[in-house]
């Protein structure tokens, strides 16, 4: 470790809280996390698979799909820029397993303006309906009336212009400013922010759709979509293969489409579709590759769509269309493994689905380590270690701040909004758990039964549970050797890191530490001196990390004028230059930093940024910035912004209360 010799170092994401932790007189008051990879002595924890107990039903939903469920959703939509509003209905196949029950679906903000039910799918008659009362996570419950015999559901309803799955941007806020644009997010739960609907990813539906758009704009979603315009307005999509409600999406803009192989492609703004389609040229490849690893793959078509700036995320896994930020386009193919990320989701999420929200891990630690193994196949072992050692870095970081409860790999909590979930522990912490599977079971093994894991469960919703009982079958059991070198337990239910987790390996990171440490040895640096310019974007991203944290603004002066920083065209090396810069409060940097945070949305950059104003006494900017960037952001990001202020605010009041008691006694 590098901060041994050089003092603390520059984090990836610079936690919040760390000033005021170091503020915390009383270290018996400060909430003590084990660092990661460390051990306290503690003996291992080895269970039998057969302990792992815990599942249950999916608390952040009101159906009960146990009772009657959705198979089949027909929509018919109709999307209005000028009210930001859309209306139509939702047409449910239902199956009922208990004939007496009512059909109870979410709903967040809809008003609901008639329901009707049918027992042969064509003939509707009214149906009597309550919505109940609103709860700030899970939205209101729907709860249908409906006869014994009833086959089908109609919901005539509207959205809310603040509905929490839709973005409306205006013209100023695209990439070309001249037609307007909307774009879903559905995961975690808020497609019944826009639908009403069983919304949790226990239950599987098909749908089709008929979507109304103002003339001259293009719809897609994630189901068989056009790639040419429409002259009226009017389009009709099919979804045959089953999916989760989370990942139904519809974008509406000025999109072009551009061919990337036979069954890839790529949709943006006219602006935008040239340089997507060169970013993403070896997305084919991509999904040669992993089917190679882990067999067919299913969906027919895989295309990507580059959304405007504020997109709320990197990547969205929504089948057959990728939703993309289009900070990603680096020109250098540098952070596609984005790409890789949410291809890899057509095995691990959309095939096999987490079936709670409090299973993630499913989702995103398989998807990580799947990613990684694309990343090997495309482009070099070297390329995939780094990735997962900065990964590895980031989750350390992470782990130092994080609430015990959260770095768990399956999450016991659900009192929040199941968005507080989005830590790097079900990616990072989850990839390595399955990294430590693969060197234990060797790779010839584990692919296999990967591989089997993906075929066995296609088209199914499980739980941690099931898996922990697939894999005591299909691979422990089979090797008991291996096994007992697998902390199972600890790995799925205790906070911080196994000892010994297979770590991510390479040498290229180390020799950039190298150059940190001889470089802040020295009072007057010969900065033309670093290999800064042949690096690659992870290269240069771990140097920035590795300067001390309290770098000098006249180290910070001569980097940038060095290495032009500030005007980087390159997404995560611009954002975390920005951050330091704003923890520094260097402040020739501080136009660029107002730049950044009013011209792109994505959390993950985000966050760290108003951290580190927050964290650095300099509130009143970051409030100001907030306040002037707002209505740009996703309603999603702002809300997780919005949590970042409240956490800083409680945390001083209670830093001060410490204080105060401290000076009493
Ligand atoms: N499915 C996630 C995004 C997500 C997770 C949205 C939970 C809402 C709730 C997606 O696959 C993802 O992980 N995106 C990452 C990119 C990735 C390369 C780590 C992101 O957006 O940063
Ligand atoms: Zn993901």
């Amino acid at each position: 470790m590098i901060s041994s010799q050089i003092g603390p170092t520059m984090p990836p994401v610079r936690p919040i809280l760390r000033l005021l932790f170091a503020l915390c007189l009383l270290p018996t008051a400060c909430n003590k996390t084990e660092p990661a990879g460390t051990d306290s002595g503690k003996p291992k924890q080895m269970i039998k698979p057969s302990e792992f107990s815990q599942s249950g039903p999916d608390t952040y939903s009101f159906a009960e799909p146990e009772n009657v469920f959705t198979t089949h959703l027909e929509l018919d939509l109709d999307v209005s820029f000028e009210s930001k509003v859309i209306t139509g209905t939702a047409t449910h196949t239902i199956e009922k397993k208990k004939p007496e029950s009512p059909f109870v679906v979410d709903t967040r903000d809809l008003k609901i303006t008639k329901v009707t039910q049918s027992n042969n799918g064509k003939d509707f008659q009214e149906a009597s309906f309550t919505l109940g009362k609103p709860d700030t996570v899970r939205g209101s419950s729907l709860t249908i009336e409906t006869s014994k015999d009833a086959t089908a559901v109609r919901i005539q309803y509207e959205t809310a212009p603040s509905a929490s799955a839709l973005q409306w941007l205006t013209p100023q806020q695209t990439a070309d400013k001249k037609q307007p644009f909307l774009f879903t997010q559905s995961q975690s739960i808020h497609a019944r922010s826009w639908v009403p609907l069983q919304d949790t990813p226990s239950v599987r539906i098909t749908y089709d759709a008929k979507v109304t758009v103002p003339k001259g704009l293009l719809a897609l979603m994630s189901a068989e979509n056009p790639q040419k315009l429409s002259g009226d307005g009017a389009y009709s999509f099919k979804m045959k293969q089953a999916i989760p409600p989370y990942l139904l999406a519809l974008a509406v803009g000025d999109l072009r489409f551009e061919p990337l192989g036979k069954r890839a492609g790529v949709y943006a703004e006219p602006s935008v579709i040239k340089k997507a389609a060169k970013e993403f040229e070896d997305t084919e490849k991509m999904i040669t590759a992993t089917e190679g690893l882990y067999g067919p793959y299913v969906w027919e078509r895989y295309d990507i769509i580059v959304l405007p700036p504020s997109f709320p995320f990197g990547g969205m896994e929504n089948p057959r269309l990728t939703f993309a930020t289009p900070t990603i386009l680096a020109g250098d193919k540098s952070l596609v493994s984005l790409v890789a990320h949410e291809l890899a989701h057509s095995w691990s999420g959309n095939l096999v689905t987490n079936a709670t929200w409090r299973d993630f891990w499913l989702n995103e630690g398989f998807t990580t380590y799947v990613e990684r193994r694309i990343q090997e196949a495309l482009y070099g072992a070297q390329q995939a270690e780094m990735e997962a050692l900065i990964g590895f870095r980031e989750l350390e970081e992470e782990l130092k701040e994080l609430p015990e409860a959260q770095q768990a790999l399956f999450i016991e909590v659900d009192d929040e909004s199941p968005d507080t979930l989005i830590t790097g522990v079900p990616y990072e912490k989850g990839a390595l758990f399955l990294r430590q599977l693969e060197k234990a079971f060797g790779r010839k093994a584990f692919d296999a039964f990967l591989q089997n894991y993906f075929t066995t469960h296609a088209f199914k919703s499980i739980t941690t549970k099931d898996f922990v009982a697939f894999l005591d079958k299909e691979l422990l059991a089979k090797n008991p050797e291996a096994a007992k070198t697998i902390p199972l337990k600890e790995w799925l239910t205790a906070s911080g890191l196994p000892k010994d987790p297979s770590l991510p390996q390479t040498d290229a990171l180390t020799a950039v530490e190298k150059e940190v440490a001889a470089l802040t040895e020295h009072s007057n640096p010969k900065l033309e001196l670093l290999s800064y310019p042949s690096w690659n974007t992870h290269e240069r991203l771990h140097f920035l990390r590795s300067l001390p944290e309290k770098s000098p603004q006249t180290l910070l002066s001569a980097l940038d004028k060095q290495f032009n920083l500030s005007t980087s065209q390159n997404s995560e090396v611009l954002n975390q230059w920005l951050t330091m810069c704003a923890y520094a409060k260097y402040e020739p940097c501080y136009p660029y930093v107002e730049k950044f945070l009013k011209n792109i949305g994505r959390t993950k950059f985000l966050r760290p940024l108003y951290g580190a104003l927050l964290e650095t006494g300099q509130k009143d900017l970051a409030t100001r910035l907030f306040k002037e960037s707002k209505a740009s952001y996703h309603p999603l990001s702002v809300a997780a912004i919005e949590r970042l202020f409240e956490k800083m605010t409680q945390q001083e009041a209670s830093t001060l209360n410490r204080l105060l008691n401290k000076m009493r006694s």
